[in-house]
């Protein structure tokens, strides 16, 4: 396979990843509003857990890690960061480091109902479940229009 094939490859894995990984950001949030208002010990409540448990770590945890490492590949495996016009790649790295950060607070959370200690309301997964959202859209923006 030549190089740019290789390098178109990978770019469409790198994409195949991120909607993966952003599939999980945007619903294990959702499932926590839900789980929120379900009675601990209920059978809801445990199936919440299977459900949440098998989302992070049999989808959203590895399509993270694809993401970052087909991401750094492009970055530089095929020279796309070559020290020009790169600010783009600089604000979107920022962005995603932001994404990164949620999906571990996502994690504790996650944990935290499967202890049955889940402490934050219905209406403050609403409002955290915007945050993804946001990014995913400035990152595609980026990404695709180069702007800086
Ligand atoms: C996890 C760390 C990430 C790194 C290091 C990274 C890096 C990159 C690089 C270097 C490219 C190639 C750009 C080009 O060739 O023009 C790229 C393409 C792309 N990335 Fe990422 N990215 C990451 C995460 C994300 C996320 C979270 C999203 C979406 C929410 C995303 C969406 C895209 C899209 C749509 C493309 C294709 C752009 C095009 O073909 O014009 N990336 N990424």
């Amino acid at each position: 396979m030549d190089d740019g094939s290789l390098y178109l490859a990978v770019k469409s894995l790198h994409v195949v990843a991120v909607i993966s990984w952003m599939a999980g950001l945007l619903y294990l949030p959702r499932l926590f509003v839900y789980h929120a208002e379900a009675k601990a010990g209920s059978a809801t409540s445990e199936t919440f857990k299977i459900m949440e448990r098998r989302l992070l770590k049999a989808i959203t945890t590895p399509a993270m890690i694809a993401s970052w490492v087909l991401g750094l590949s492009l970055a530089f495996g095929f020279g796309v960061i070559d020290g020009t016009q790169d600010g783009w790649f600089h604000a979107k790295l920022a962005l995603v480091v932001v994404l990164t950060a949620f999906h571990g607070a996502l994690a504790r959370w996650r944990k935290s109902f499967e202890a049955d200690r889940n402490t934050h309301s219905a209406r403050f997964f609403r409002v955290v479940n915007e945050i993804p959202t946001l990014i995913m859209i400035a990152v595609v923006f980026l990404v695709i229009m180069k702007p800086f």
